[in-house]
């Protein structure tokens, strides 16, 4: 079965703190609407695999040491070299499920206390998704799931600090999931939201730019 139609997928990101849960619910969300025929992938950042993914790879696992500045402008690029592949699969009909975006960008870099337009800069004309989802979970809470694996960020405090920032780039059009909840409980809610979504893109809403 194919529901596309000629119509283009929806962009469709999922923010939070390290251990919110992002990649066990994309990971449903994508069996999810595969399921239900439609064209989906899942993507993620930062995506280690490039030449640019790699370097921010060493950093996060402290194999490497870069200037705060230099990282942030490093996650952007990472995101920009995968700007066209992405509207390309967006306006061939593929609904993208995006394991963090611009928004962690923005998030992890304003909680080292680089200046927050500064962070925004250079996301501007990257795609806009079409719904993000925060998975909200107290810092505490996700700290006590265990497994932080280790890398630079995962870390109480700074995590705090992350929570912080993502509370000043939230807005209205935000979909704010309490992550606390049992696991299928969040599924369930993402799903509503989710397919709601890609029903509006396959109905022709716009493909826009950051910062709307
Ligand atoms: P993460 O998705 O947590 O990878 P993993 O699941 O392998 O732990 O991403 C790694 C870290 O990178 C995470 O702590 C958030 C941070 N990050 C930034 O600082 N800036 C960015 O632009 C992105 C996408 C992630
Ligand atoms: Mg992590």
């Amino acid at each position: 079965r194919d529901h596309n139609n000629g119509s283009r997928g929806a962009l469709i990101v999922l923010e939070g703190l390290d251990r919110s849960g992002k990649s066990s619910q994309c990971s449903r969300l994508l069996s999810y609407l595969v399921g239900l025929g439609h064209s989906a992938e899942l993507w993620r950042f930062p995506d280690r695999s490039t030449g640019v993914g790699k370097i921010i790879s060493s950093y996060l696992s402290n194999n490497s040491q870069l200037d705060d500045h230099t990282i942030h402008m490093l996650f952007s690029a990472n995101r920009w070299e995968k700007r066209s592949l992405m509207e390309n699969k967006l306006e061939t009909g593929t609904t993208l499920i995006v394991d963090r975006y611009s928004y962690s960008g923005v998030a992890f870099s304003s909680a080292k206390g680089l200046h927050f337009e500064w962070c925004k800069a250079p996301e501007i004309g990257l795609l806009a998704p079409d719904l993000v989802v925060y998975l909200d979970i107290l810092p505490e809470k996700a700290a006590e799931r265990g497994g932080y694996g280790g890398e630079r960020y995962e870390h109480l405090e700074f995590q705090k600090k992350v929570a912080r920032c993502y509370q000043v780039l939230r807005d209205s059009s935000w979909e704010i999931i309490d992550a606390c909840q049992p696991i299928e409980d969040v599924e369930k809610q993402l799903k509503g939201m989710v397919l709601d979504c890609v029903m509006a893109c396959q109905k022709g809403k716009p493909l826009s730019n950051l910062w709307p």
